[in-house]
């Protein structure tokens, strides 16, 4: 196997080349000089960049040597079995890990350009450019209004009331929930269902005009008709964001992404357009997940 002594020694172009050899079980797969990312983790202008991302819990090492690039406009699925370090890449795009007691992150990650591990970094700021939706919707104890408007109003977004209220409206509307609350502005948000809640969760981190939504499992706390509301507008935001998102449904990464990422075990295994990657996995790990065989 041909092997460069680079950053890029995990990318491979040529089809099939990053493909490991043939092995008898999965662990005969894991020779370390074989360990590297099948497909292109690299796009001609990321909106993030990650090189060497590691991660440990305390002795664990949770991530390992992960480097890939986030586009602008696109949707990027995280797939894989439970445990595979999914949530904890995605922490690391917001420095989300720091909160984490005994997380040690390293390697470089680049949010247009400037590496946001730097220690002069102010996370406040970096969390509004890259927002995250988590698992169970999770309003403030607010009015529907005091949800959206919260944001705006600590980071200075607004100069007067009216445009708070342009912003809340916006968001709203660009979460497609303005329809179902326009009459009920200052009903708590809490009161909402779940699937409302979640679009709701989605206009709050909009209001704070992100760059990168991350999303982890958005949609599996939400019957199949808030899913689907869910996912059309994942669809639509991508227009104006870059989005990624952790599911553990394969039918939904193949719904809403573009690209594809499988990891296993703390490796990102391979990268790919999401139709490829579902009809022509390149790496066995990924074939054996995605038909069921693993996971
Ligand atoms: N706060 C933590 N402390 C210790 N280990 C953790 C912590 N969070 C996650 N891990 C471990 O890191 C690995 C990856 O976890 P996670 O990123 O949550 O996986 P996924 O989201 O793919 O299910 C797992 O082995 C998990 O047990
Ligand atoms: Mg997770």
């Amino acid at each position: 196997m041909h092997v460069q002594a680079s950053e890029f020694t995990r990318v491979s172009t040529e089809p099939g080349a990053g493909r490991f050899p043939a092995a008898p079980e999965i662990e005969g797969r894991y020779h370390r000089e074989h360990r590297g990312t099948v497909g292109e983790v690299r796009l001609d202008l990321p909106r993030m960049r990650c090189t060497g991302v590691d991660v440990h819990y305390g002795d664990k090492h949770a991530l390992r040597d992960v480097s890939l690039d986030i586009g602008m406009n696109e949707v990027l699925a995280m797939i894989g079995p439970s445990g595979c370090g999914k949530s904890t890449f995605l922490r690391c795009l917001n420095r989300m890990n720091d909160t984490v007691a005994g997380c040690r992150v390293s390697g470089e990650i680049l949010l247009d350009g400037k590496d946001i591990m730097a220690p002069d970094v102010d996370v406040v700021p970096l969390r509004a450019r890259v927002g995250m939706v988590f698992q169970k919707p999770n309003p403030f104890p607010k009015s529907i209004f005091e949800n959206v408007a919260f944001g705006p109003r600590i980071h200075g977004l607004a100069r007067s009331h009216a445009e708070l209220e342009e912003i809340v409206v916006s968001s709203l509307k660009k979460a497609n929930l303005w329809d179902e609350v326009k009459d009920r502005l200052a009903h708590p948000g809490t009161g909402l269902s779940g699937g409302q809640q979640q679009r709701l969760c989605i206009a709050r981190a909009i209001a704070i005009q992100p760059e990168v939504i991350l999303m982890d499992e958005p949609c599996s706390a939400l019957d199949p008709i808030s899913t689907a509301k869910i996912e059309q507008l994942i669809d639509e935001l991508r227009r104006n964001y870059s989005i990624c998102i952790v599911t553990h449904s394969m039918q939904q990464a193949a719904r809403v992404s573009q690209r594809t990422a499988y990891f296993h075990l703390g490796d990102l295994i391979e990268v790919g357009e999401t139709d490829q990657i579902f009809v022509k996995p390149r790496h066995q790990l990924t074939e054996d997940y995605i038909t069921g065989r693993f996971g």
